[in-house]
């Protein structure tokens, strides 16, 4: 079992190949011929980090990494159970399917699997709401099922929340049921759901408090301007989801 402080290096050691990567496709301007080569290099730097950390391989720190989020959960203050998903149905229409059953739901865009609400879920946004400032305004960069909205409202530390979702169905469909859920759950809570890309909407939405990022693309560095002093941006990838 890894302890905190190796999971930690390892997530160091990820963040710096993900961001040397990014940077690789930024100077050459895209995609080019024999990038896989000049990536090796990146990729052998971050194995050896992992390495450092008594970590074999990059799947065995992903596979530590999902066991150390699950475990620190604090149970008491997750929502595991099938109430705190009333605010879901199973939905099948437009290319938008929702299931719900036991005690979780999915979420899959024309067939392909965008998210879960398992307990791994569950961990990854509760440790990132433990990092939002009080009276924070935040950014949600994916509305998904919406389970960050849940751990927002409960934490009671924002005092407005702009989720942007690049999918126009998805948005269309939850944000009549959401809205009515939270005003009649958490009252206090304010948010609002707009339709784009994130990365596009940010520049015109001003600055941020806390900035939450669940798109699948690792893409921090862009939204730094429009973070206040003392913010906090919490990029989901690569961790505690598997690598994309
Ligand atoms: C993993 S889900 C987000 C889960 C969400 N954090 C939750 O708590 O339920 C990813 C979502 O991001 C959306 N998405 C992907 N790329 C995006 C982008 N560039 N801008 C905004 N939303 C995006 C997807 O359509 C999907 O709904």
């Amino acid at each position: 079992m890894a302890d905190k402080k190796k999971i930690l290096a390892g997530r160091k050691a990820v963040d710096a190949y993900r961001r040397d990567h990014a940077d690789l496709e930024r100077y050459a301007g895209g995609w080019y011929k024999g990038m896989s080569d000049d990536h090796t290099p990146l990729l052998d730097i971050m194995k050896a980090g992992l390495r450092k950390q008594g970590f074999e391989s990059i799947q065995e720190f992903f596979n530590a990494n999902r066991e150390y989020c699950a475990r620190v959960v604090d149970p008491a203050k997750v929502w595991v159970n099938r109430e705190d998903l009333s605010l879901l149905t199973t939905i099948d229409r437009e290319g938008i399917k929702i299931d719900v059953g036991g005690n979780h739901a999915s979420l899959y865009i024309d067939g392909i699997s965008e998210m879960d609400t398992r307990k791994i879920d569950h961990a990854s946004m509760f440790e990132s709401v433990q990092e939002c400032p009080n009276n924070a305004r935040a950014l949600v960069g994916g509305l998904g099922l919406g389970l960050i909205l849940l751990y927002l409202a409960s934490f009671e530390r924002t005092k407005e929340v702009v989720v942007v979702e690049v999918n126009k169905r998805l948005v269309n469909i939850l944000t009549e049921p959401f809205a009515t859920w939270f005003a009649s759950e958490y009252p206090e809570f304010k948010f609002t759901i707009i339709t784009g890309d994130v990365g596009e909407e940010v520049v015109k939405l001003g600055k941020f408090d806390w900035i939450f990022l669940d798109t699948n693309s690792p893409w921090k560095s862009h939204f730094i301007p429009y973070l206040n002093n003392g913010g906090n941006i919490i990029d989901l990838n690569p961790y505690p989801l598997e690598w994309k």
